[in-house]
């Protein structure tokens, strides 16, 4: 099993790293300029665009570390986690503020703007039930909200895949069609790997997390409370 977690974090990692550098590069430009007719829209409202970046890099990157098992056994998984919630409902809320206000680029059309809103909702009500999970001391369905908020996240990611036949293929940018079409395969991708996951128990592999919470354990050999 440890040789499976191993490969989880390279995965996510190589989903993560086209939006979190390609967020970096639009963080430059707009710091730098120039504006021009394709970027207008975000100097126009630079913050919602910052604030999803400057949330969506750390959340996509070490998000990945919340899944691996042996990490759970640790404080670190709770220290990370009051970090990562916050990050994950920023970046959903502000794409759901820049699904509201931006106008749409060419190539974005109706298909798109109805799953973007339907994504963002989902992510943010995923996140706020596994805070309610925890709340109530219920790791499984904390685990597995979890994940499928971050596999919702990161359909940023995997949409860099669906679209690379296209632009290796098509020498045109996509149409509105062909564009939602893709946009939306990588979600579903993602969510049908994530519910996958959650009913296969390949969250709690590897630890006694499903059964026995581990911040608890710790703090009762600590003799502190929550
Ligand atoms: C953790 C996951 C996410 C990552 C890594 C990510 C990444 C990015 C990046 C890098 C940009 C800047 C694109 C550019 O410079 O052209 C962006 C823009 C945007 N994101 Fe996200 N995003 C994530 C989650 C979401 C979610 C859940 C939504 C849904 C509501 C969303 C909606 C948007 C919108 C509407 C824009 C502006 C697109 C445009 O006008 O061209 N994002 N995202």
């Amino acid at each position: 099993m440890r040789h499976k977690a191993l490969l989880i974090v390279p995965a996510l990692l190589a989903v993560a790293i086209v939006p979190a550098v390609a967020g970096l590069i639009r963080l430059a430009t707009l710091a730098t300029g120039p504006a021009t007719a394709s970027n207008a829209r975000f100097f126009a409202h630079p913050w919602p665009v910052t604030l999803h970046i400057l949330a969506v890099v750390p959340y996509s990157l070490l998000g990945a570390l919340q899944f691996i098992p042996a990490l759970r056994r640790y404080h670190w998984h709770r220290t990370l986690g009051m970090a990562l919630v916050p990050l994950g409902l920023v970046a959903a809320l502000s794409g759901l503020w820049m699904t509201c206000v931006y106008p749409w680029p060419a190539g974005d059309g109706r298909a798109l703007y109805v799953m973007r809103l339907l994504v963002g909702t989902v992510m943010t009500l995923s996140i706020a039930s596994g805070v309610a999970s925890l709340a109530r001391r219920d790791y499984v369905n904390h685990g597995a909200w979890m994940l499928r908020g971050y596999a919702l996240g990161m359909g940023a990611g995997t949409q860099v895949f669906t679209h690379l036949p296209w632009f290796i293929l098509v020498d045109t940018p996509p149409d509105e069609v062909s564009r939602a079409f893709m946009m939306g395969l990588a979600w579903l991708i993602n969510a049908a790997v994530a519910e996958t996951v959650i009913r296969t128990g390949g969250l709690a592999s590897g630890t006694n997390h499903q059964r026995q919470p581990t911040v608890p354990r710790l703090q009762a050999v600590r003799g502190d409370g929550i």
